[in-house]
């Protein structure tokens, strides 16, 4: 619990504020924690699976390199402004917004970002599901043996049992470390699970990269082609990165509540933000070479990139060693199953934190509560590509495809857009600052306050709205 009376803010608080709840939310208790459990958060399916069907679909290094100023300059300060709400107010974000700003709506976001997140986890946990799967099926050596992956994938995700209880499964494992706290539960593994899948990509890395052939996929990622840069590119690759960051949406705020005094905010976001870039192009570099490396693959798969045509890869690269396609793919989805529960973790978080500060509720109710609700919406979501795949009650859209558009293309934003205005304009400047500054304990050049506020007013407000306006008449 913190005390600290310069972390608590000047406006006047809930009445419900802190009661009880107070002392069942905990702290991150290291740097080190912060950062890995905030990339946990970051680090996931978005990276390892979205990142490159991305890049993959939009030319490689052209796409490469627009993410990366997306990344920079506006999810650096995105992300930042997120901590600032989160750490100001120590509380969970529906009460933060009305905390740092009484009697007004802006609180509406905080619901849309825990509407968002719920939908979110629900279609998220389907795809971690079929990972699961296909780690546990890589582990038993059955994966090898499929000689038509395509059909393989079709026939588990569309049947009715399996893909459900596989994501029962990581609702289930998600539960378990959130009912275990903020210290024992996600920082705890947050500090296990990050460096071991830092470890696996870089083999896998490593490996992709000395296969015959691979150096074409290396030039793909790496040698721009410019004439492919049009405004889809521009489109998808802010939206990418507001994905991968897990941006506007309440997790960081939530984590940031969970930091101490002395975290400087702005130097934890560029580390995270860092981390999360450089797995989305590590990973490009585990799947390009490979891919590549077999002739008739192309680049531009789409989605069932990890699920069809990688053990496809896998299977015929390695076809005289056996033994090494075993290890690659199990590692490649053990990989990809830790990336997509630190984020589900997160996910999870923001909703039980709101429970638990909100209504006293004890952290272990508080879970059960959303894991349940989570439950039921996976099954729908799940249940959307099998039996349920002609019920499509939503302007045409199935659960899965509708919880995903919903979330992505408004939610996130229009929550993006209010998140910028709140901070760039609704804070005061000087509460921002103290902020930045942990009451000017730290000591910034001033471009650097000027850029934040130029990015954070201007920027990031024009361009998330041209965006969602684009992709909605489009
Ligand atoms: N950032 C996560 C990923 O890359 C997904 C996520 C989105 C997590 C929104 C939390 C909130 O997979």
């Amino acid at each position: 619990m913190n005390n600290d009376p310069n972390t608590k803010v000047s406006a006047p608080t809930l009445p419900r504020e802190g009661r009880g709840g107070q002392s069942a939310r905990g702290n991150f208790a290291t740097r080190l924690g912060i950062v890995l459990a905030t990339a946990g958060s970051a680090v996931g399916l978005g990276n390892i699976w979205r990142f490159p069907v991305e890049t993959g679909e939009h030319g490689g290094a052209a796409f490469i390199l627009i993410y990366l100023l997306c990344v920079i300059f506006l999810g650096v300060p995105m992300m930042t402004a997120e901590f600032i709400i989160g750490r100001r107010a120590h509380t969970d974000i529906a009460s933060a917004y009305q905390q740092l700003a009484p009697r007004q709506p802006w609180f509406l976001t905080g619901y849309a970002g825990m509407l968002c997140v719920t939908l979110i986890l629900s279609y998220y946990s389907v795809v971690a599901g079929w990972v699961l799967k296909y780690a546990v099926d890589a582990a038993s050596g059955s994966l090898a043996g499929v000689s038509d992956t395509a059909s393989y994938f079709t026939a588990f995700s569309t049947s009715t049992w399996s893909p459900l209880l596989f994501a029962l499964a990581f609702l289930l494992l998600t539960h378990v470390i959130i009912v275990r706290g903020v210290q024992n539960g996600i920082e705890r593994f947050s500090k296990l699970l990050m460096p071991i899948l830092l470890l696996i990509m870089l083999l896998l890395a490593v490996g992709s990269m000395t296969m015959p052939g691979a150096a074409a996929g290396v030039e793909f990622l790496l040698k721009p082609d410019f004439s492919k840069i049009d405004s889809s590119v521009v489109l998808s690759a802010l939206g990418q990165a507001f994905f991968s960051l897990s941006i506007a949406i309440g997790c960081l705020s939530t984590y940031a509540s969970y930091f101490k005094p002395d975290v400087p905010l702005m130097k934890t976001a560029a580390n995270v933000v860092g981390i999360d870039t450089a797995v989305a192009i590590l990973s490009g570099f585990i799947i390009f070479p490979a891919v590549f490396s077999v002739q008739d693959v192309s680049p531009d798969a789409g989605p069932g990139l990890v699920f069809v045509t990688l053990p496809q890869i896998f299977n015929s690269l390695f076809s005289g060693i056996p033994a090494l396609g075993y290890v690659f793919s199990l590692l490649f989805y053990i990989l990809l199953v830790l990336a997509a529960l630190t984020s589900t973790i997160s996910m999870h978080e923001e909703v039980t934190a709101f429970f638990v500060d909100r209504y006293s509720t004890s952290r272990r109710r508080a879970a059960t509560y959303m894991t349940l609700t989570t439950i039921v919406l996976a099954a729908l979501c799940s249940l959307s590509f099998g039996p349920l795949s002609d019920f499509r009650p939503f302007f045409g859209r199935g659960f899965f495809d509708a919880f995903n558009d919903v979330t992505a293309l408004w939610i996130m934003p229009l929550s993006g857009i209010v998140l910028s205005i709140f901070v760039g304009w609704r804070l005061p400047k000087s509460l921002v600052i103290e902020e930045l500054t942990n009451h000017h304990t730290l000591r910034y050049p001033d471009w650097l306050f000027h850029g934040f506020f130029f990015l954070i007013r201007w920027v990031a407000p024009i361009a998330i709205s041209f965006i969602f306006l684009n992709e909605l008449l489009s």
